[in-house]
């Protein structure tokens, strides 16, 4: 069985996700984090996603593995470990921009329907539902307003010691959801099957019991 997650940046969905998945006792996928790798290789060399030719070279110097230790999903940039390098706001908004070219697309689509292929798998992004497992036995899309997205980065940010700018935070949100969502290939959008959630005045706790009983009825 395959469950898949899609909503815009901030809205709980790795959280989310992880949770749901170990009740489950499902394979975690979490597609933005290949999506990161590849954009931080092409930051530390400098890479424009606009130069067709650069980025066709850049890719195909990049191998991008999945692996999974003590229940946590790892993600390998040739060979090296960057789960916690690729969290950085600068990489987000660079997988955001390199998301938008077919050749990046390509090369982890591939990847992900191999991973669900091969086991129960909760897989979220922004394209599941819609194009990399358009059978998946439950679909949600998650979201939450503007506001809400954006005070719960504050608080994440400041947890780790930053003094985030909150209108800043809330710019590179909206700046973020509108290339998600009016690329050309596979935009962010809900699947006409997709269960639509809106987490904004619910708890991680709630949100997960529905998608954990949504998904028990679908068995
Ligand atoms: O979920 P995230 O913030 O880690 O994702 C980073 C970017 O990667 C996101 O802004 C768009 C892109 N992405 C995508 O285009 N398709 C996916 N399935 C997952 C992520």
């Amino acid at each position: 069985m395959n469950i898949a997650i899609d909503g815009p940046a901030g809205a709980g969905k790795s959280t989310i996700a992880k949770r749901s998945a170990k009740e489950l006792s499902f394979i975690y996928v979490d597609t933005g984090a290949m999506y990161r790798a590849i954009a931080l290789y092409l930051l530390r060399n400098d890479v424009s996603p606009e130069d067709e030719a650069a980025l066709t070279k850049a890719l195909s110097g990049i191998n991008i593995r999945i692996a999974y230790e003590d229940g946590a999903q790892q993600v390998y940039l040739n060979d090296e470990n960057v789960s916690t390098e690729i969290r950085k706001e600068e990489v987000g908004n660079m997988a955001s921009l390199a998301a938008t070219k077919s050749p990046v697309r390509e090369k982890l689509l591939a990847l992900q329907r191999d991973l669900a292929a091969s086991a129960d798998v909760l897989m979220d992004g922004r394209d599941i539902g819609t194009n990399v497992l358009p059978n998946a036995e439950l679909k949600i899309y998650l979201t939450a307003s503007v506001d809400v997205r954006a005070e719960r980065r504050r608080k994440e940010l400041e947890e780790k010691g930053e003094t985030p700018d909150i209108e800043k935070i809330r710019a590179d949100i909206e700046a973020r959801d509108y290339q998600d969502m009016h690329r050309d290939i596979a935009p962010l959008k809900q699947a006409d099957d997709a269960v639509w959630i809106d987490s904004s005045d619910m708890t991680i706790e709630e949100v997960v019991a529905r998608i954990v009983s949504l998904a028990k009825e679908r068995r």
